[in-house]
């Protein structure tokens, strides 16, 4: 979801980017083949996306999500290392545990409480052990125009009228990949290294975020159902409430990135 858009983002901003996929490039493949391609390119900067990113998953597959995100991370710090080139981690509110109720900092003490989270904190620990020139970029709640995501499940449930069960006491902050691309740019051409909270500013519920969707795009709310998190069955534990303080970035508010994805999305649909 995020990998696509950055590309095309920093290729229309005149950088040249290259985008191996995970069939040409698998993080878990043979360290000196994948070395070979990263050095072909010369790059100044390894941006990493890539992700064991299914979070439910992950508690029932622990060695294969260790080993994409914290040994395949670490696959790609050596080669920033070999290659002296700046890196960027793209990591996740999930290392956090949630039991906060202020918005969390860049230096907050992180303590995951899934698989995933822990995973991607074992990451952002091999960038910071091994490099000097690197950026974490923590973000959360994430929706895009690629791959499945929580803006459209909603919008698809609307459409069927079908009923969802949707949580009214997880808090957090919903973040466009649109907008998340420019935080990034941001961040990597500031050199001033270190972690980042980048997510769209303000903060809502599950719940809220879906009245707000379907009204939004004209569709009715009565197949929204609010629940507590605490009778919301899934494998994964989530933080109940990871907002994420993007100090000292200049960010949009989930309200507005909501609305401009949604008419580049609903006008893609038409
Ligand atoms: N989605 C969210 O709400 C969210 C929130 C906070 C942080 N993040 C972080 O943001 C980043 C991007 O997330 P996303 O939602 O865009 O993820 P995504 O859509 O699931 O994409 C992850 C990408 O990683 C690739 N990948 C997985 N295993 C790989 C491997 N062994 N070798 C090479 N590539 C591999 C996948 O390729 P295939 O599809 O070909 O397998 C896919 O292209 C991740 O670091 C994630 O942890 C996401």
């Amino acid at each position: 979801m995020l990998g696509r858009d950055l590309a095309a983002y920093l290729k229309a901003k005149g950088y040249d980017v290259a985008t191996p996929s995970s069939a040409g490039f698998n993080l878990l493949g043979n360290y000196t083949e994948l070395f070979e391609q990263v050095a072909l390119f010369q790059p100044d900067i390894i941006l990493h996306a890539a992700a064991y990113t299914q979070v439910d998953k992950a508690e029932g597959a622990p060695e294969l999500a260790m080993s994409i995100n914290k040994d395949g991370t670490h696959t790609l710090v050596q080669m920033a290392k070999a290659l002296d080139c700046i890196f960027v981690y793209i990591s996740t509110d999930y290392v956090f545990d949630g039991e906060q109720k202020t918005p969390y900092l860049s230096n907050d003490r992180p303590n995951p409480i899934s698989i995933y989270g822990k995973s991607k904190y074992y990451g952002e620990l091999a960038v910071q052990e091994h490099l000097e020139m690197y950026y974490i970029v923590r973000t959360s709640w994430l929706y895009g125009q690629y791959g499945h995501n929580f803006v459209q499940f909603v919008l698809e449930a609307a459409r069927q009228g079908r009923e969802i069960p949707v949580v009214q006491d997880w808090i957090g902050s919903p973040t466009w990949t649109g907008s998340l691309c420019a935080m990034i740019e941001n961040i990597m051409t500031s050199g001033a290294f270190g972690i980042y909270h980048a997510a769209d500013a303000g903060s809502v519920s599950r719940f809220d975020q879906a009245v707000r969707i379907c009204q939004n795009a004209g569709l009715s709310v009565d197949h929204i159902r609010p629940v507590l998190g605490s009778s919301f069955s899934a494998p994964a534990k989530r933080p109940s409430y990871s907002v994420l303080d993007p100090t000292p970035l200049v960010v949009p508010t989930w309200e507005t990135s909501l609305q401009g994805y949604l008419e580049q999305y609903l006008m893609g649909q038409a």
